[in-house]
């Protein structure tokens, strides 16, 4: 098989590669060494020192490897960088994953997504399983699964509210009324299809 790793100079993503190349695929890694190591990485395998923030370098990295599968594992892991820096962590582990998602599907390519594990349920009396509730308190692990089933954002607002003072509403409205301030645009400036 051949394989593009995603933050395979890192902890989980080494040991992936590891196991990838010992049983004989193809395997590159793409990783921008924020917290990967060269040193990490397998010598069986090829490096591509790459952002995954950086769209165009992602569709590089999958048009020059033309991998079959790829393990996204390329993340910012810290949580005291979630709380301190939570718009940088939602880049690298949001708009990152936007990236890999996208550049997977223009090559058709399967992925392989693992993340948060034990975090997602915060502070817990005892043992969590699969069913406990998922109250995470850093600000990024909802990027990777939002809080009680909320979206990522509605969960950033919540967790704020929970580690920072400043008040923060947040509502969910099925339809606003107001008088219209514009005429409506036909479709979204991109495609053109939806809003
Ligand atoms: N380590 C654990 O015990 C554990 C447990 C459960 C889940 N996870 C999840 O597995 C994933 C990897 O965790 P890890 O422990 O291997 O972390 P890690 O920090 O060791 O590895 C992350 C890798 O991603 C790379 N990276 C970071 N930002 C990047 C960017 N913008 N572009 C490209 N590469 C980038 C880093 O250089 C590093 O090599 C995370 O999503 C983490 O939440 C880890």
């Amino acid at each position: 098989m051949r394989a593009l790793v995603t933050g395979g100079a890192g902890f989980i993503g080494s040991h992936v590669v590891d196991a990838l190349v010992e049983r004989g695929d193809d395997v590159w890694v793409l990783d921008n060494l924020a917290s990967g190591r060269r040193e990490n990485v397998n010598a069986g395998s090829r490096l591509v020192e790459a952002d995954v923030r950086d769209a165009g370098a992602v569709a590089s990295a999958f048009a020059e490897s033309k991998p079959e599968t790829c393990f996204h594992l390329a993340a910012q892991a810290d949580v005291r960088v979630s709380i301190a820096e939570p718009a940088f962590d939602a880049e690298v582990n949001v708009i990152g994953t936007a990236n890999v998602l996208e550049a997977a599907r223009a090559n058709e390519a399967k992925v392989v997504f693992s993340s948060t594990g034990g975090a997602i349920y915060g502070e817990c009396d005892g043992p969590a399983d699969e069913n406990s509730p998922r109250l995470p308190l850093a600000t990024g692990q909802p990027c990777r699964k939002a809080r009680d089933g909320r979206t990522p954002a509605r969960s950033q607002v919540v967790i704020n509210r929970a580690l920072r003072s400043p008040p923060v509403s947040a509502r969910r409205r099925d339809r606003l009324e107001a008088p219209p301030r514009a005429p409506a645009r036909s479709g979204c400036s991109r495609c053109g299809r939806h809003r």
